[in-house]
């Protein structure tokens, strides 16, 4: 059965939002360029907005891909690496770590320990949505979107079960 969708943070909201965390960026980093890192696949549709509102030079786009195990709403506690950057790519680099939305941490403290195991000049990290209520691991977001409550949400991006990524505002999973 289809499940009820029920509207959290529309469009507009999003856009806002992904503007002043472009502002930030931007000024934090002015003088450098930047290299992207967006973890697959939920961060593809964010990383792609912000890019196109920063003035920092991109230097490279590049993604890691890491996936939860198990189906369902709940993350089992599992993280499975798929693919990472070339680290040569990361070394010496100003990196920003790319994620639609931080729940457990575990995704982004995987990450992140990745990503720093191949020295890069700088690492931070910008995560549209927060779920603080759900931490299990303590992760310091550099650039947040906005914080959520503790309920199942889908798309700008982000599946249920693999679907509603393509959904433009970001709605709660009742
Ligand atoms: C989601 C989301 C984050 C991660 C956050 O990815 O895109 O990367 O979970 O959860 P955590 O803080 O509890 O680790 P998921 O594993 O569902 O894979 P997907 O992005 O490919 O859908």
């Amino acid at each position: 059965m289809a499940p009820t969708l029920t509207s959290l943070i529309s469009p507009e909201e999003i856009a806002a939002t992904v503007m002043r965390l472009g502002q930030r960026i931007d000024q934090d980093y002015a003088g450098h360029g930047v290299v992207l890192v967006g973890v697959l696949k939920g961060a593809f549709v964010f990383l792609a907005d912000l890019m196109r509102q920063l003035q920092t030079p991109v230097e490279r786009v590049e993604f890691i891909r890491l996936s939860s195990y198990g189906a369902g709403t709940v993350s089992s506690g599992s993280v499975k690496v798929w693919a990472t950057p070339e680290p040569t790519i990361v070394s010496g680099n100003h990196v920003l770590l790319v994620e639609d939305i931080v729940d457990t941490g575990r995704s982004t403290t995987t990450a992140l320990a990745l990503l720093r195991d191949m020295q890069p000049a700088s690492l931070k990290l910008v995560a549209l949505l927060d779920k603080p209520e759900r931490r299990e691991l303590p992760i310091t977001i550099d650039y947040r979107g906005m914080t959520i409550p503790d309920r199942f949400i889908v798309g700008y991006g982000i599946d249920w079960d693999e679907k509603y990524r393509q959904l433009p505002g970001i709605y709660a999973v009742d």
